[in-house]
Order: structure tokens, then sequence, then C-alpha cells
């Protein structure tokens, strides 16, 4: 029998008990740094090196970084759901964990491309984390994170639209809903689908959305208690 399709949207929250911050809770990363400055096209365009710095740091961070049981328990549920998950997080958790299925919406912190070639993108390893202006891949051209800065479009969100509008079940988990078009994927869920939303301090949602109002680890405890067969 074809198995129901379980579609989550993971965000910061996701990884937070991993020990990555999240960006605006407060002491969040962008308590720390001016967003516009370190994530945004006008920022690395006015200031390149800061960027490289900021995402270098990002990635020392993420490599002593390990997957939480929330990220694992999600993997536990494709026993018995097709299972998808749609991620704003740059980190690679969900992979490691073992997720099948990961769309990221924001990029991915591991990776870097080519400035004259966007679809160069080139995998980096924990021996060479860090990047600059200098940078060259294997043609000697530039290369930049692959990260979706604030002002880009986001490539995946299509892919993104598709996969909320096909649950069968729908999770939200860890985000502040506050940044677009990745908050709106809840509008392209079909009536009637059962919605859940994890987050010990979840923003203002539909009556239909069922709130567990709790970190990701004990939230996805819950969920997996809720969605066994
Ligand atoms: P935010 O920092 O905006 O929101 C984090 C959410 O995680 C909040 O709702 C917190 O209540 C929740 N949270 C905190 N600890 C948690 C825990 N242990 N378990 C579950 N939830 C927890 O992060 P996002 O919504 O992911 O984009 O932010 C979206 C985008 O804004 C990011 O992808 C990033 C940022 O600017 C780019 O950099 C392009």
């Amino acid at each position: 029998m074809k198995k129901p399709k379980l579609v989550i949207s993971t965000g910061a929250g996701m990884s937070a008990e991993s020990g990555i911050s999240t960006f605006r809770d407060s002491g969040g990363l962008w308590d720390k740094y001016p967003v516009m400055d370190v994530a945004s096209a006008d920022g690395f365009a006015r200031n390149p090196e800061l960027v490289h710095s900021f995402y270098n740091t990002r990635r020392h961070e993420l490599v002593k970084a390990q997957p939480n049981a929330g990220h694992r328990g999600l993997v536990e549920l494709e026993q018995w759901y097709d299972t998808y998950v749609i991620t704003q997080n740059v980190d690679n958790l969900h992979e490691r964990a073992g997720s099948e299925h990961v769309l990221h919406l924001h990029g991915e912190l591991m990776k870097v491309r080519s400035m004259k070639h966007p679809e160069r993108v080139y995998e980096l390893s924990e021996g060479n984390l860090d990047t600059t202006v200098d940078t060259r891949d294997e043609y000697g051209d530039a290369v930049r994170p692959h990260i979706v800065f604030f002002q880009e479009a986001v490539p995946n969100i299509e892919p993104a639209i598709e996969l909320a509008s096909e649950a069968d079940v729908f999770v939200v988990i860890g985000t502040s809903l506050a940044v677009y078009p990745a908050a709106s994927l809840l509008h392209y869920v079909r009536r009637g689908v059962p919605v859940y939303y994890i987050d010990p301090n979840p923003a203002p949602v539909p009556d239909y959305v069922t709130v567990l109002r709790m970190p990701a680890t004990k939230g996805v405890e819950e969920l997996v208690r809720l969605l066994r067969p």
C-alpha cells in the first residue's frame, strides 16, 4: 500500500538543541550581526570579506555540531510515511541524521559556487572550510557561499510549494514564520490535512493547526507518538 505523504518544514529551532544559534530569538545571530551586512546581496557586494568570514565561522560551528533527537525522530517516521523535509536551515543536520529527502530553501553552508557560473557548485570538506574573496575554483573563478541571500530569489520554492500542496500530513518545526516565501508554504496545504507546529514560542497560526508548544526534541517525540500507526 502507498504510504501517506508527510511533509515537514523546518527552521532554525530544529537545530537549536544541536547548539546552532537561531536568528531572531534574543541572543540570536541577528542580534550579533546586522543581517543586511552578512546575509544580503547588497552586503555581499559592499563587503564580501565580511560575508565569507561570517559563513566560515558558521561552518566551523556546524562541523562540531551533531544532529539531535528531533532530527533522528523525523527519520523514524520514514518507516510509515513517504517523508520530505523542506528546510530553511543551511546546516546539513537532517542529512547527517539520515533523512532521505531534504530540500534546502536557503542554500547549504557546506557548499560554495562559482560567481561566474552559478551552476558550478562545490562541496567543502571538513578540512577545508574557509573561503575568502581570493578563493578560486578549478577554472580560476571566484566562489561565494551557496546561500540564498536576502534580496535574492529562492530557486527551490517551486518544488517546495508542490510538496506542500501534495501533503497528507504537514508539520512545521522551529521557525518564527517571519521570512517569505518559506512562511507561505502553510497556505498551500490542502484543506482538511492535519497540520502540526512544534515550537516553544510559536508564531500566530490559524486554528486548524495543532500547536505543540515545546522544543523540537520533545515535540518530535510527541509527533512520532501521534503519527505512528
Ligand atoms: P528564527 O530565528 O526566525 O526563528 C527560530 C524559531 O525557533 C522561533 O520561533 C523559536 O521560538 C524557535 N525555537 C527556539 N528554540 C527552539 C527549539 N529548541 N525547538 C524548536 N523551536 C525552537 O529562524 P527561522 O524561522 O528559521 O535565512 O528563520 C528563517 C530565516 O531567517 C533563516 O533561514 C535565515 C534567517 O534570516 C537566511 O539567512 C537566508
